[in-house]
């Protein structure tokens, strides 16, 4: 349980918009929330200091190098750690162009970039400028790069701005600033569920593989459903990491996010992973087939039949499984374009998985990049139970709940004490 309240750091940078925090440590407070400020030493003419200090309840920290600061919370030597060590999460608002070109950039050339450089915990950014400066290639660019790296934004509206002008780059506004770090919290210092304490893995999205400087094998995975596990595992108490291979879509926040292009990469970046977790689940849609040799540049039209040589990539399913040690429980999906069931029983135990999750690809209104999915859960034991069709969140708390019910955490056999509704072939 936790031992104190939840905890942010909030940055402060030279945004006019900065006069706005004040409201937001209120309301911060208000939500039980501890708030420790630190300003960039261009947000000072724009940022009331001394009522932050008494709302907050703390100095409001510029200096990489303090030597009034407490021993305690890092005094008298670079003290960006130990106002790291009691923060949950990190949110930057309002976040000036600059501050968010620093940041991509990785400069720690003050206390906050030194902090934002060192910080493990999620960052949010709550972007405020003109927008021309929103919408300039460099800003879009940083924010990508950001974004990448697990970085939440949390967008800005279109109102009246600073200029005189109107258009996008307000602030976000408390209420919605509220909404994006209050799920984060949550997911950092976890409630109780049926999941706390554990870990879970979660592969999620496509693979690409070369063929040469720009084409590749790819395939219309969309990342929701693994997305959507990974939030449904959140709710219920999990710690997640997501490995994702490229996805448009924005992780959710909180989860620990390693980003992979290919097969290959995948299997390395799973196989690290796959001892520190306890329940891992393979929704990725994996290329079964790369490049033998892949072509060096782009390849030109040259009026000739392209005939591609594949060899098959590795089954990184069954790799795992094949690792995997007692305590640990395995969830593999399965693409098929029929659902035979004696066939998904032979893949399941082949596989060597604890639940096979098995989706009809030949259906158009589910699966892939569709937001629904309808899916068949089996047991190497030989039970079967089908999901019907519904939005991919509810399916992936259905098969959560699943794991849990019948064979998580402790119980070796998944379903056994669920034993209505379930069939056997
Ligand atoms: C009156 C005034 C208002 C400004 N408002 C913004 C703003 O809303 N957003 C922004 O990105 N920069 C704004 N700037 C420019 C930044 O203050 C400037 O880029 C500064 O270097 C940011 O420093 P920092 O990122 O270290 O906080 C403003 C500047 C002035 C003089």
């Amino acid at each position: 349980m936790p031992d104190r309240s939840p905890s942010i750091l909030l940055g402060v940078t030279g945004s006019i918009a900065a006069y706005k925090s004040l409201d937001l440590i209120r309301r911060l407070e208000g939500e039980g929330i501890s708030v420790r400020v630190v300003a960039t030493r261009n947000a000072l003419p724009f940022f009331p200091v001394l009522p932050a200090e008494v709302f907050s309840g703390h100095p409001v920290e510029t200096d990489l190098f303090n030597p009034r600061r407490p021993r305690e919370e890092g005094g008298g030597r670079v003290s960006h750690l130990a106002l790291l060590d009691k923060s949950d999460a990190v949110l930057v608002a309002p976040a000036s162009a600059d501050f968010i070109a620093r940041m991509a950039l990785g400069l720690a050339d003050d206390l906050l970039s030194t902090l934002l450089l060192s910080a493990t915990v999620p960052v949010l950014i709550a972007p405020a400028m003109e927008e021309a400066m929103y919408h300039h290639p460099a800003s879009t660019g940083h924010r990508k790069t950001l974004l990448e790296r697990g970085v939440v934004e949390i967008p800005p509206e279109a109102g009246p701005l600073a200029s005189g002008k109107s258009g996008l780059g307000r602030m976000a506004p408390v209420d919605r600033i509220l909404e994006a770090l209050l799920p984060v919290l949550r997911t950092v210092r976890p409630p109780d569920g049926p999941l706390s304490g554990l870990s879970v893995l979660i592969s999620t999205g496509p693979t690409r593989e070369p063929i040469d400087a720009v084409r590749y094998i790819g395939n219309a995975s969309s990342g929701r459903m693994g997305n959507a596990l990974a939030r449904a595992a959140q709710a219920r108490g999990a710690r997640v990491t997501l490995v994702s291979g490229p996805t448009d879509l924005p992780p959710p926040p909180g989860c620990d996010l390693h980003r992979v292009t290919t097969a290959r990469e995948m299997q390395e970046t799973l196989e690290s992973l796959f001892p520190s977790h306890q329940l891992l689940i393979m929704a990725a849609a994996v290329s079964d087939y790369r490049m033998k040799d892949p072509v060096t540049g782009k390849r030109k039209k040259d009026g000739r039949e392209w005939t591609l040589s594949l060899v098959e990539n590795p089954d990184i399913l069954k790799g795992l499984a094949a690792r995997k040690r007692p305590g640990q429980f395995l969830v593999g999906f399965a693409a098929e374009s029929s659902l035979d069931p004696s066939l998904l029983l032979e893949k399941c135990r082949h596989k060597k998985v604890d639940l096979l999750v098995a989706n009809d690809i030949s259906r158009a209104d589910i699966g892939f990049s569709s937001p629904d999915n309808e899916v068949v859960l089996v047991t190497p034991s030989g039970e079967f139970r089908t999901l019907p069709r519904a939005d991919k969140s509810a399916i992936a708390g259905q098969i959560l709940d699943a794991v849990v019910a019948g064979g998580w955490p402790g119980h070796p056999a998944p379903f056994q004490e669920n034993a209505d509704g379930h069939s056997r072939p």
